[in-house]
């Protein structure tokens, strides 16, 4: 009898050939996340999961699955799993790195633009009647060039945000909160990320407070877990300048919002552009009020060329272990 395979979203249909005759396959005909009662029953007695990042695979949902042996996570992020119940039970869990590194690092470019021209207050503004002609005063934003972009976490995202900022002209430096995370060493930065002209610099690698206190632009490309939950904390937020701009693409708990949201409201930070959230997807009450603010509705990797290879590479995963082979994406954690 072949194993069976839950696919928790539906997918384009022709991803799943290379598990196609490999598995009994069920999939999710509807675009609608499970609940955890739902996910106990659609999983007790299936041997894979496809699952997207707001399906929830606790230790609950686990102690409901007997024969889960393979889990394969549509995303390049894992919090969504409870990585210490899937080793305990020996079952292995992959995500998909690589293949969103632009979609995020393009996003990220659009948020700091966002936020720094002031993108969105200016299209309310335009579409509420507001223009009267062209003033030399209207809504005067920041400009990047030689201003200098605090990376913290350097990874693959972080290194293509990198590269994009430095095109614009930016200094780029960023720290590792990440020799207790696990960022891959990172000193190369991608051929477009290298100085162009004399007076470029090279990124540099600074202690994260430093990193706070110099930077005009923050942005986070960390993976959240237990060391970097509240990261950003009252303190380390009030290390930044006034002027500075927060931009958080990552996950939403490595900042404490209400302290984020409290900087904002009193002027302590120009300005922040959020993807994601602390409880998402609920969101702070305050930070819709904000001018100085834009939100997104987690899009880091929404783009159609990026969720197709994030299926694609999930569903290759997912035909690894069933070949009997390790998952090319197999957690760290896990290995
Ligand atoms: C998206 O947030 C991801 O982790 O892939």
């Amino acid at each position: 009898m072949l194993p069976k395979v839950l696919a928790t979203w539906p997918f384009d249909l022709d991803l799943f050939a290379p598990i196609a005759g490999r598995c009994e396959l069920i999939g999710n005909p509807e675009p609608r996340v499970w609940s955890e009662q739902e996910l106990r029953e659609r999983l007790s007695d299936v041997a894979g999961v496809i699952c997207v990042l707001n399906t929830r695979i606790t230790r609950s949902v686990l102690e409901a699955s007997p024969k889960l042996r393979m889990v394969a996570n549509v995303a390049v992020g894992y919090d969504n799993l409870d990585v210490t119940a899937l080793r305990e039970r020996g079952i292995l869990a992959s995500n998909t790195p690589d293949v969103l590194t632009d979609a995020t690092a393009d996003l990220t470019m659009s948020l700091i633009l966002a936020v720094t021209r002031r993108i969105v207050e200016a299209d309310r503004f335009t579409r509420e009647g507001q223009f009267q002609g062209m003033r030399f005063d209207l809504l005067l934003g920041t400009e990047l060039s030689g201003k200098t972009l605090g990376i913290i976490g350097y990874g693959r995202i972080g290194r293509a945000v990198a590269a994009r900022a430095a095109s614009f002209g930016m200094r780029i430096i960023y720290s590792r909160k990440s020799a207790a995370i696990g960022s891959r060493p990172a000193d190369v930065l991608t051929a477009s990320a290298q100085p162009t002209t004399p007076t470029e610099t090279m990124p540099e690698q600074v202690p994260l407070e430093e990193l706070l206190a110099r930077s005009d632009i923050v942005s986070l490309h960390l993976p959240l877990n237990e060391s970097t939950k509240h990261l950003l904390d009252v303190r380390r937020l009030a290390l930044m300048r006034p002027s500075a701009y927060l931009i958080n693409t990552s996950r939403g708990a490595i900042i404490d919002e209400t302290a984020l949201a409290s900087a904002l409201r009193e002027g302590r930070l120009a300005g922040a552009g959020l993807d994601v959230y602390e409880f998402e997807p609920r969101i702070h009450p305050d930070l819709p009020s904000l001018s100085n603010v834009v939100l997104l509705p987690h899009l880091g990797s929404a783009t159609r060329e990026a969720r197709r290879r994030m299926a694609s590479l999930a569903i290759q995963n997912m035909a690894d272990y069933l070949s009997g082979e390790r998952p090319r994406n197999l957690l760290r954690e896990l290995s």
